[in-house]
C-alpha cells in the first residue's frame, strides 16, 4: 500500500488547529482519481485534525477502496458519523456509476452499507462536486461549482437548495469531445495550460448560458493552472470544500421537509 501523508489542515504556519466546536464530530471522506482524503469536522465543518491522503490505489476495485479507506482513517477518531464524496452519481448510498474509478465493478455498489459496516457509524454519501458545492455556496441565488481535477465534477443549487445531480462532465462540450475529454486532467496534459485555459473560458460562457448562473465557483487540484483573468462573477475556491462541506449532509430537516440537501 502506498504510504499516507498528513497535511495540516490549517493554513502553513505554526498556527495550531482550531478548538473543535462542541457537537457531534463527522469523518469526511474524499474519494478522487488521484487520492484518497479525509479528516473529522467539528459540527460547524471546520477540520480539526490533520488531513490524511493516500493515493488512490491502481485496483479500483469497491472492495480494495473501502479496504483502503478503512486503513487511511484508523489515525482519526472521535468521530459519530461519516461523510462520504464519490467520483460518480449516487443514489441512496448506492453508486451508479464510477467513470474515473473502472465503471463496472461499482456499478450498483452499495458504498454507505459497505462503510458503515467497516467503520460502525452512520455514512452518508453523496456525489463529490455535489459536497464541494455545498461547502462554497453563499445559499442565494444560482450558484453552481465546477471542479478541475481527474474529472469535471459539477453542482447546481438554487438559493442553497441542490438541484438534481447533472453530469455535465460526460455531456457535449464541443469539436464532438464531452466536458471532462476537453478539460479533465488528461486534456490539461495533452493541450497544455494555455489551450486548456482557454477551453475552460469557452466552457464557462457556455455554462453561463445554460444555467445563468448568480455565480460561479471553480475548485478542483487544476483550477490553478488557469491562465486568465476570472470573470467577476466566477471565484476559485479551496479545494479543502470537497470535505468541509461534507458537514451538510447531517443538517437537521424540518420535519416533513422534501429538501435533501439544503445550506441555508
Ligand atoms: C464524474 C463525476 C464527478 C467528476 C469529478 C466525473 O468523471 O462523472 O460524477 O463528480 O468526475 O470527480
Amino acid at each position: 500500500m502506498n504510504a499516507v501523508s498528513k497535511k495540516t489542515a490549517t493554513p502553513k504556519t505554526d498556527t495550531p488547529l482550531p478548538a473543535p466546536a462542541p457537537g457531534p464530530k463527522t469523518l469526511a471522506i474524499d474519494i478522487g482519481g488521484t487520492g484518497l482524503k479525509a479528516s473529522v469536522l467539528d459540527s460547524k465543518g471546520n477540520m480539526i485534525t490533520e488531513r490524511v491522503r493516500i493515493a488512490t490505489p491502481e485496483q479500483r476495485d469497491p472492495k480494495t477502496i473501502v479496504d483502503t479507506l478503512a486503513k487511511l482513517v484508523e489515525p482519526l477518531t472521535g468521530y459519530a458519523r461519516v461523510s462520504v464524496g464519490f467520483p460518480g452519481v449516487v443514489r441512496r448510498g448506492k453508486i451508479m456509476t464510477a467513470h474515473n474509478l473502472g465503471q463496472e465493478a461499482w456499478q450498483g455498489f452499495d458504498l454507505d452499507l459497505a462503510l458503515t459496516e467497516k467503520l460502525g457509524k452512520p455514512v452518508r454519501v453523496l456525489n463529490d462536486a455535489d459536497i464541494q458545492g455545498l461547502g462554497a455556496i453563499s445559499g442565494k441565488g444560482v450558484e453552481m461549482v465546477i471542479t478541475l481535477g481527474t474529472g469535471l465534477g459539477s453542482s447546481l443549487a438554487e438559493d442553497g437548495r441542490l438541484s438534481c445531480h447533472l453530469e455535465l462532465a460526460h455531456h457535449p462540450f464541443r469539436k464532438g469531445q464531452t466536458y471532462e475529454e476537453q478539460l479533465g486532467n488528461a486534456a490539461l496534459e495533452a493541450a497544455g495550460k494555455r489551450r486548456w485555459s482557454k477551453r475552460v473560458e469557452k466552457a464557462i460562457d457556455t455554462l453561463r448560458i445554460l444555467t445563468n448562473f448568480d455565480r460561479l465557483y471553480i475548485g478542483g487540484g487544476n483550477a490553478k493552472a488557469l491562465k486568465f483573468e476570472l470573470p467577476k462573477d466566477v471565484q476559485l475556491v479551496s479545494n479543502e470544500l470537497g470535505m468541509r462541506g461534507g458537514i451538510w449532509l447531517w443538517k437537521e430537516r424540518s420535519p416533513g421537509s422534501t429538501d435533501i440537501f439544503r445550506r441555508s
